[in-house]
């Protein structure tokens, strides 16, 4: 009984899938282009030039790793100070920073992916950061720079709404939202590409916690959230890009 109630799921999570992809027919065995590897800014949005994240993080980090993991905990409750840009710049660099473009297609970054193919875009709900009006905002990794999207000051609360009411959200300086953008990893591993997606997330997060240990930040990853008032709120279509996990931020 609990076997065939749980047993789609339960497969997700094996490698079993493996065996069933006929890798010579997936879109790269076939010769199509990839996705581009960053969500392109639309034509009409501000953008905002960053300070370097690598540098921000070895300038602002006060700790070592080992202390850092040893520290390491989920932060519900946020100071009323707002973070600075170069704070954000170094959180920002940690979990999705480029380390080294290897070619049109392909870049290797601070986490690690499945074949490289790293499916994630971070949107930014900013409530407090220096010199950025409330709003959303796309981090663009290649160009270190933000895309303005939207001013909203009420940007905090609707995504405390969009994330089922959990108000510690509301209070956060920024909530890092990461997207899924699945067809960059289909197109390397077809149906197996949706499990390592997943997997994919955590590191990002994990080094969200780290860096934000460093700083001395506060944040706390978040699975539960309503999908379409978040899909809604960033402005994916919920297919082809869609809300996958995120964290609010703040001073501890
Ligand atoms: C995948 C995942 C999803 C989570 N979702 C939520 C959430 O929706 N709301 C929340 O308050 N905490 C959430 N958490 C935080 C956990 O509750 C927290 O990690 C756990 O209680 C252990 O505490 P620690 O992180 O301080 O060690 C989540 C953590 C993970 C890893």
């Amino acid at each position: 009984m609990a076997g065939s109630h749980f047993e789609a799921n339960r497969f997700f999570l094996k490698d079993s899938i493996r065996q069933q992809v006929d890798f010579s027919q997936t879109d790269q065995s076939r010769g199509l282009p990839p996705p581009p590897l960053q969500v392109p800014c639309p034509l009409d949005a501000v953008r905002v030039d960053l300070p370097d994240g690598r540098t921000a993080l070895a300038r602002l980090g006060r700790m070592a790793v080992g202390e850092a993991i040893a520290r390491r905990e989920s932060v519900r409750r946020f100071e009323a100070e707002p973070l600075t840009l170069e704070e954000l710049a170094a959180l920002l660099w940690a979990t999705q920073g480029v380390r080294r473009v290897l070619s049109p297609i392909s870049a290797l970054r601070t986490v690690p992916s499945a074949g490289a193919r790293h499916a994630f875009e971070t949107y930014l709900a900013v409530s407090r950061v220096e010199g950025l009006p409330a709003g959303l905002y796309r981090y663009l990794p290649f160009d270190g720079q933000l895309a303005q999207l939207a001013i909203d000051p009420q940007i905090g609360r609707r995504a405390a709404a969009a994330c089922l009411g959990q108000r510690f959200v509301a209070l956060a300086a920024v909530t890092s939202f990461w997207t899924a953008v699945p067809a960059r990893m289909e197109w390397r591993y077809d149906l197996a590409a949706h499990k390592v997606i997943a997997l994919d997330a955590g590191h990002v997060c994990q080094n969200l916690y780290l860096a934000c240990e460093s700083l001395g930040l506060g944040t706390c990853a978040i699975a539960a959230y309503d999908q379409e008032a978040c899909d809604r709120l960033l402005g994916v279509d919920g297919d082809e890009e869609f809300t996958l996990y995120l964290a609010p931020i703040g001073k501890r």
